[in-house]
C-alpha cells in the first residue's frame, strides 16, 4: 500500500482559487469529488490538489443540469460498463480529460467505442457535461473522482480495451514528484484492469516525466511497448492545449504506447 500523505502545495496546477457559484445541491452532488483528499478511503498520495475554482456559468448550468443524465456516481463497487452505457462495446477510459477537448474530438471520431471519462475538476466536468450535449455523444460518461479509486474499485480485471492518459500533471519541482499519478504501483493496477491486447497510451510535454514513464511502463510485467522507445503520435489523438502550449514554451511530445499481454 502506498503511504496516506496530505496534500501541501498546489504548483503546477491548473488555477482554481475562487468560490464557485454552485447551488447547495449540486455543492452536496460533488461531495464526495470535492472532499476526496479528506476522504477515509485516501491511502494513497492524490495526484492533485482539489481547489474551489472558477467555473463560468456554461459549466455551472451543465453540472447543475446534466451530471445526473451523463455522470456515474463513484461507489466502491465494480461498474457494469454495458449498463452504464447502454450496450456492449470496447470500453476505453480517460484519466484527467481537462476541458474535453481531446475526449469529444476522439468520440466523436470513434463512434464505436465507449469512453469512460474521469476528472476531479468541476469546471472541467462541467465544459465536457456541456460537449457530451452539445455534441450528443451517447458513448461517453463521466466521473468525477480520483481515478485511482476509481480504477482500484469500480473497473473489473481484465476488462478495460484501452487507457488514454494525455499530459497529466507533471508535478515539476522534485519534492512533488511522489504525486506524479504515474507510479509503478499505479501502473500495475491499471495493466491489471486492461484486457489482454489491450492497450495504454500516455502523452506528456514534461521530458523527465516521459523518461519516468518509459521507466515505469517498461519496468511493468504485463505490458509490452509497442515502439523501440517513444511512440509516434497515433492518428486518433488531436493536438491537446496543453500540447500546443507546451510547444509553444519549446518543450517536445513525448507518446508511449503500450499493450496489455496475452
Ligand atoms: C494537466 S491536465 C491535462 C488535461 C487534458 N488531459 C489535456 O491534455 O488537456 C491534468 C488533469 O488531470 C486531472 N487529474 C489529476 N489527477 C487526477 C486523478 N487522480 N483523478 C482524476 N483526474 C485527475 C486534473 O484535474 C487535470 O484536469
Amino acid at each position: 500500500m502506498i503511504p496516506m500523505t496530505t496534500p501541501k502545495s498546489p504548483d503546477a496546477q491548473p488555477a482554481q482559487d475562487a468560490a464557485p457559484s454552485l447551488t447547495p445541491s449540486t455543492e452536496a452532488a460533488l461531495a464526495p469529488a470535492a472532499h476526496a483528499p479528506a476522504s477515509p478511503g485516501a491511502t494513497h498520495i492524490r495526484s492533485f490538489v482539489h481547489r474551489r475554482g472558477h467555473i463560468t456559468p456554461r459549466q455551472r448550468d451543465a453540472l447543475e443540469q446534466l451530471m445526473g443524465k451523463w455522470s456515474i456516481a463513484y461507489a466502491p463497487r465494480v461498474l457494469d460498463c454495458s449498463a452504464a452505457f447502454g450496450r456492449e462495446a470496447p470500453t476505453i477510459l480517460e484519466i484527467g480529460f481537462g476541458m474535453g477537448e481531446t475526449t469529444e474530438k476522439i468520440a466523436l471520431a470513434r463512434p464505436e467505442d465507449n469512453f469512460l471519462g474521469v476528472e476531479v475538476f468541476n469546471a472541467g466536468v462541467g465544459s465536457m457535461l456541456h460537449r457530451i450535449e452539445t455534441s450528443q455523444l451517447n458513448n461517453v460518461r463521466i466521473i468525477q473522482h480520483d481515478a485511482v479509486e476509481v480504477v482500484r474499485d469500480m473497473i473489473a480485471p481484465d476488462s478495460l480495451a484501452g487507457v488514454h492518459v494525455y499530459f497529466p500533471d507533471p508535478w515539476p519541482k522534485k519534492r512533488h514528484h511522489k504525486r506524479r499519478l504515474l507510479q509503478p504501483a499505479f501502473v500495475a493496477l491499471l495493466a491489471s484492469r486492461i484486457r489482454p491486447g489491450g492497450y495504454l497510451h500516455c502523452a506528456t510535454d514534461w521530458q523527465d516525466y516521459a523518461v519516468q514513464m518509459l521507466d515505469v511502463l517498461s519496468g511493468e510485467p504485463l505490458l509490452e511497448n509497442t515502439a523501440t522507445d517513444y511512440a509516434e503520435r497515433p492518428a486518433y489523438r488531436p493536438q491537446t492545449k496543453f500540447e500546443t502550449r507546451g510547444l509553444r514554451l519549446g518543450h517536445g511530445v513525448w507518446d508511449l504506447v503500450f499493450k496489455r499481454k496475452g
